[in-house]
């Protein structure tokens, strides 16, 4: 499939499917619109009347078009009222209207949209992003993929001839968005620790990343004790990623992405019992997978910025090895955990992975990981939390989740709510009461970092999985994360 820009005026465009949008509660035809209309013999505004079409956000309808004419289909598409009007209604506009397309076996299509605040590239990128992220499909496992015979082969962005460049850019990002979703999407005995390093090799080669695993020696020279702890009981060895892009002269930023890498997380000897989803847990591999997705885009889009991606990868497992409730380990940064709950082990890796991060000398660090049921229960599957004692990494942040649609609510910091991880025996316990469960999550990351100024984590355990298709999502891994982090190296 390929996502084009063209000039030809809509009047003049011959194809399969052509699209157009219209705002809520606007939907009289006007201009071209009814030009096209009339060429058409009245078949839109029929269309319209026929489906009692609004022009609400996501809504799609569809009709044959009489034979002869410079079209087969028509796929009108609602776009929302006007004044909530975004790059994100675009994206999704264009999502909806590449699915119609796909389900109505168009060969062809073209897209005529309004343009958001004379904004051509980020429409045309807009576009494109909707387009590539609504047509993604996961077929890896299919013994027989039910291969559709007709497929999109090319897609026209109409009024938008020459944004060549923002389409490009759209396709870097989705491929960092798409490798994120295959690495989420892909089960626990596919996507191991061993193969995430793989993964990481690979950027490595084709982006011209310097890379480090650092082996479970190296951890334990490292004195990498909460990670390695959480390790114990896997067969699987643990891979700690440090992946390194650096810009050709001095860079403006040096900054931090770290992603929880578990993939698989059983709980532990507090195993996940039943209801508890414990066979979606492939999942929690979603924080790691949106920064190796982050890496390949930045590999490409190459800014003046230095990147540090790191994941302490491994899996929470049970056997005669593991760690035991109870226990009491020792961080990277020479504090001690009471593990007072094995299923609390991602902030276990991520302390170390912080400790190691926070002595690179960086201007800032985001942690991006699937952390807390309790964030989602807070804000549900759409939303990630944000925790920062920083107000500017929260802004910038939250203007690269608005811009990318990729949804953001900061959540309070409160200090006082370390008291529930007291321990009475080692510096802190790894899991606080039922109450303020993402809170205290956080909290606990804030011990292991000291000297990095900027610091921010993102509770993703929510958005990182759609249970329906929805916007750019289809049912699956949505490879949430990727687009606000490269927006945020990029700004
Ligand atoms: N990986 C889970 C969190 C999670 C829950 C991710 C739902 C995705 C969807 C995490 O390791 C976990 O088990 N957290 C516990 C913490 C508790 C023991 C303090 C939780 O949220 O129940
Ligand atoms: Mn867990
Ligand atoms: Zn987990």
């Amino acid at each position: 499939m390929e996502v084009r820009t063209s000039n030809t005026p809509i009047l003049q465009w011959t194809g399969d499917g052509l699209a157009i949008g219209l705002f809520e509660d606007a939907v009289e035809l006007t201009g071209d619109l009814a030009t096209l209309d009339e060429k058409l013999a009245g078949s839109i505004k029929e269309l319209i009347a026929e489906e009692e079409f609004k022009g609400k956000a996501g809504s799609t309808i569809s009709t044959r078009v009489a034979g002869g004419s410079q079209v087969r289909k028509l796929i009108v598409v609602g776009l929302g009222k006007a004044e909530d009007f975004n790059l994100d209604s675009l994206r999704n506009a264009a999502a909806s209207i590449a699915r119609s397309g796909k389900k109505q076996n168009c060969k062809t299509l073209a897209i005529s949209l309004p343009v958001y605040h004379n904004q051509l590239a980020d429409t045309a990128q807009a576009i494109a992003e909707g387009v590539e992220l609504a047509l993604y499909e996961d077929t890896r496992f299919k013994s027989e993929p039910e291969e559709k015979k007709i497929t999109i082969e090319t897609v026209d962005l109409l009024g938008l001839g020459g944004q060549e460049a923002a389409i490009a850019r759209a396709a870097q990002i989705c491929s960092g968005v798409i490798l994120a979703r295959q690495l989420v999407d892909g089960p626990a005995n596919e996507v191991t620790p061993i193969t995430m390093a793989q993964t990481a090799q690979t950027l490595a080669t084709d982006y011209g990343f310097q890379l480090e695993i650092l082996e479970q020696e190296d951890c334990e020279k490292l004195g990498m004790g909460a990670f390695l702890g959480v390790a114990k009981a896997s067969d699987l060895p643990p891979k700690f990623i440090h992946l390194t892009y650096k810009p050709q002269g001095t860079p403006k930023r040096k900054l931090a992405i770290i992603g929880k890498g578990l993939t698989f997380d059983s709980g532990g000897l507090n195993i996940k019992g039943a209801g508890s989803g414990i066979e979606t847990m492939k999942i929690d591999m979603g924080g790691s997978a949106a920064t190796l997705g982050a890496a390949k885009t930045i590999g490409q889009l190459k800014p003046d910025v230095e990147v540090h991606f790191i994941s302490a990868v491994t899996e929470n497992m049970i056997s005669g090895h593991a760690m035991h409730p109870g226990d009491i380990l020792k961080a990277s940064n020479g504090k001690t955990i009471e593990v007072n709950n094995t299923d609390a082990e991602g902030r276990l890796t991520l302390a170390d992975a912080l400790v190691f991060a926070d002595k690179l000398g960086l201007d800032a660090i985001v942690d991006l990981a699937t952390l807390t049921g309790a964030c989602v229960v807070a804000l549900g599957n759409d939303i990630a939390g944000m925790f920062t004692p920083n107000d500017d990494l929260a802004k910038e942040l939250a203007a690269a989740g608005d811009k990318a649609g990729e949804k953001l609510w900061r959540m309070p910091m409160e200090d006082k709510y370390f008291e529930g991880l007291k321990s009475g025996i080692a510096d802190m316990k790894n899991t606080g009461p039922r109450p303020g469960g993402s809170i205290t999550a956080a909290l606990f990351l804030k011990q292991f970092v000291k000297d990095t100024p900027a610091w921010a984590h993102l509770d993703v355990a929510g958005p990182v999985w759609a249970d329906k298709e929805s916007g750019v999502n289809n049912t699956g891994a949505t490879g949430f994360g990727v687009r606000t982090l490269v927006n945020w190296v990029m700004s």
